[in-house]
């Protein structure tokens, strides 16, 4: 089985990050949320993989992924023009998948449990198509399977006003070469779109064996930053307690905290699930739970909990910072001005919340 990535797209729900790096750049407990894809893939044992990135934005992703060699695998880059849909990047994909069976990863979701059983069912079953699907509490948000007790879907619906269902299809999908003919049939949907679900609806109506699948571990699409904070916490919650880098006798570390090589805590406290990246620098300050700081990054009297950092962010005399994703070399410090104004030099799209 190969597998199809899809890490182009506009990204537009994760602007600003989105406008300078592709938002399957962005790490989860300090790891690109597409890095931990192509993780979910080599643990089932693919290992031919191509990756749909946009032309705008996928040199970022080819820098960072390289040929696969590194991860165990084969990697094949495609480039999308535009956001044309699922489908779309399918078609895109026909000649390196040939006849072969797939799995197709939508590349900002992140399946924290595995796929193992999933691979194992579709490897075992061979319907022409088997969907994933999970327990939602408002399905009319997604697409929505209907299936009958034997996990036969008799019909897929894209955001019902009125859910008969509350199985919504999650983002990875299992193929075999019967989807290729339906993704020739379907017309664009009225976003402009070729959309996988209808064309899974194709085959469906034509009377294909299509199937679902249940997913009972922790899912999350990562589209919006309160979801990228979300599955950073519940990803954190597996962080191996190791002090690789310096902590001097000032400080105290509690709960499991990765402390990477060359990065220094000094006079600070600590409170994991947390990540400190290489060579950052923590001085006269507080790292609380769920907070991830990436390489490079100097805080200093800071406080931050509940967060993601990227690399070589500067904090100075700035505490209290909760549920915040930082970009990229931003500076976070106190104005040295009248204190009564705030001093903002912030990018497009950007949402800045302040005490009154
Ligand atoms: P979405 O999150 O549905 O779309 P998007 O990336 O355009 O995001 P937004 O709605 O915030 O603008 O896409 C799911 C995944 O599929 C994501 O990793 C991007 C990828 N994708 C492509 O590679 N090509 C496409 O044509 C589309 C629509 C998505």
């Amino acid at each position: 089985m190969k597998a199809l990535v899809l890490a182009g797209g506009l990204g537009s729900r994760l602007r600003p990050f989105s406008y300078s790096m592709p938002k399957q750049l962005v790490p989860v407990a300090n790891r690109p949320v597409l890095l931990h894809c192509l993780d979910r893939l080599r643990e089932v044992g693919i290992t031919d993989v191509a990756i749909v990135v946009s032309s705008e934005r996928g040199q970022a992703i080819r820098d960072a992924v390289g040929d696969g060699s590194q991860h165990g695998l084969r990697l094949t880059y495609l480039s999308q023009e535009a956001p044309l849909g699922l489908a779309h990047c399918v078609q895109l994909a026909a000649d390196f998948l040939g006849d072969d069976d797939f799995l197709m990863y939508l590349g900002d979701n992140i399946f924290a449990s595995g796929l193992g059983e999933l691979a194992e069912t579709f490897r075992r079953d061979r319907p022409a198509v088997q969907l994933v699907v999970t327990k939602v509490p408002d399905p009319s948000e997604y697409g929505v399977a209907e299936v009958d007790p034997d996990g036969r879907v008799d019909r897929l619906v894209e955001k019902p006003k009125n859910p008969t269902s509350d199985l919504a299809v999650i983002g990875v999908y299992f193929f075999t070469a019967a989807i290729h003919e339906a993704t020739r049939r379907i017309q664009p949907s009225a976003r402009g779109e070729l959309e996988i679900t209808d064309a899974i609806q194709w085959l469906v109506a034509g009377g294909a064996d299509v199937r679902a699948a249940i997913y009972t571990g922790y899912w999350r699409d990562t589209g919006r930053i309160d979801d990228m904070l979300e599955c950073n916490r519940v990803l954190l919650e597996s962080t191996e307690h190791r002090l690789l880098g310096e902590v001097d006798a000032a400080s105290e570390v509690c709960g499991p905290v990765a402390i990477e090589p060359g990065a220094r805590v000094v006079r600070s406290r600590i409170v994991g699930p947390a990540v400190v990246g290489a060579d950052s620098v923590v001085v006269d300050s507080y790292i609380g739970p769920y907070t991830a700081l990436g390489r490079g990054c100097v805080l200093a009297g800071a406080g931050i909990e509940y967060s993601i950092v990227l690399d070589r962010v500067s904090v100075r005399d700035v505490r209290g910072i909760h549920g915040s994703l930082i970009g990229r070399s931003a500076e976070v410090c106190l104005s040295d001005g009248d204190l009564a104004r705030h001093r903002l030099v912030i990018g497009d799209d950007t949402r800045v919340e302040v005490v009154a």
